[in-house]
């Protein structure tokens, strides 16, 4: 009996299976605005037979795209475009889902295939903003601290985009908090040099990602689950680390955060990552362990046997796939075959398995 393929249930929803695509930046939207090519690529996916379907960083406000060429949902004209993709997903038996992103200090940049570092503003950048005026690194754009009407903004526009995300049709909201973008950086004392009340200890730099919680769980159904992804380590001596995850998650869970997706680094340019096959499932363990919440495991899980050790070990609750799920648009197809399971396909594909 497979464990990665039995439900999941999350307050009134029932994932099909344990094997979720994780959320990944397209570069391919237009004012924030999705098209054709995210329709076709999360609603792949979903006819694959995954269970839920991240939707990229999508940006909260303007400011907080990553690239010019980011996703939205600060407007309701994104909203809409979103929703064919949400419905189309949906129609496939897949949960479609979106993470609700603020870049930070790491905004304004180039997507990868256009280049490093920071957009200038006469080729369509704009200013960044952060908790402390402290640049990535020297090819990142120099940002503002933010004061505090900024950072009421900050709250207020994940509020806004958590309503359009469920206008257009999304059940699950992610909340991103890893990876070196803002609400991680507030938590990290690398990043985070303030000496106000969003500061200094972990109770100051916890407290910007918990007023989004809060305000985001205001704006999202009781039914609907929220899950929030962390980077559990930011891998450099002094900064992040998997203790203060810990204690972190264990605020977050009477929030009404139902799952905390478990990813490190991203924070500090001299992180030493200990790369290997699974190398942030024991992150996701502790977290699940220590703090009584449920957790995604990611990070180079690649075969159906391992994605089931990490399901049936406790591990994890679920697991979230990233680029084996580019190579393969069926990796939950091919991973329930390769389980003895019958693949989740629509009936319209039946004869191909
Ligand atoms: C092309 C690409 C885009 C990504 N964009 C995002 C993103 O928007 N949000 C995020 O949290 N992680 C992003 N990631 C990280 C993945 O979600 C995932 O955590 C990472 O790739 C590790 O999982 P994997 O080894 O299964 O790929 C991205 C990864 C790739 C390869």
């Amino acid at each position: 009996m497979s464990v990665l393929f039995q439900p999941l249930a999350q307050r009134s929803l029932t994932l099909r299976n344990r094997l979720v695509v994780s959320p990944m930046c397209q570069y391919s939207a237009r004012d924030g605005v999705p098209g054709d090519w995210h329709l076709v690529h999360l609603g792949s996916r979903a006819v694959g037979g995954a269970a839920a379907v991240v939707a990229e960083a999508t940006a909260v406000s303007p400011e907080g795209r990553i690239s010019p060429d980011d996703t939205g949902l600060w407007n309701d004209a994104q909203a809409a475009a979103w929703e064919p993709v949400a419905a189309f997903v949906r129609a496939q038996g897949a949960i479609p889902a979106v993470q609700l992103a603020h870049a930070g200090r790491k905004a304004s940049t180039h997507a990868p295939w256009r280049g490093r570092g920071a957009v200038p503003e006469a080729e369509g950048g704009w200013t960044v903003v952060a908790p402390s005026a402290l640049a990535f690194d020297a090819t990142y754009p120099q940002p503002q601290a933010l004061d505090d009407a900024g950072i009421a903004k900050v709250v207020d526009d994940f509020r806004q985009a958590a309503r359009r995300a469920l206008a257009a049709g999304f059940e699950i909201a992610e909340v991103h908090a890893a990876h070196g973008y803002l609400l991680h950086q507030f938590l990290s004392p690398l990043a985070n040099r303030r000496d106000d009340g969003y500061g200094g200890g972990f109770d100051g730099r916890v407290r910007l990602l918990l007023e989004v919680i809060a305000a985001v769980r205001e704006a999202w159904p009781e039914r609907l689950p929220l899950w929030v992804r962390l980077s559990a380590t930011d891998w450099v001596d002094g900064g992040w680390d998997v203790d203060q995850s810990v204690e972190l998650a264990r605020r977050l869970a009477p929030l009404g955060v139902d799952l905390i997706d478990v990813s490190s680094g991203g924070l500090d340019a001299g992180q030493r990552i200990e790369v290997g096959p699974g190398y942030q499932v024991p992150f996701a363990r502790r977290i699940r362990a220590e703090a009584g919440v449920a957790t995604g495991a990611v990070g180079l899980i690649e075969t159906a046997q391992q994605a089931e050790a990490v399901v049936a070990a406790g591990d994890a609750d679920l697991v979230l796939a990233g680029r084996v799920f580019l190579r393969d648009p069926y990796f939950a197809a091919h991973a329930a075959q390769a389980l003895g399971i019958e693949p989740p396909t629509p009936p319209q594909y039946l004869r191909g398995w």
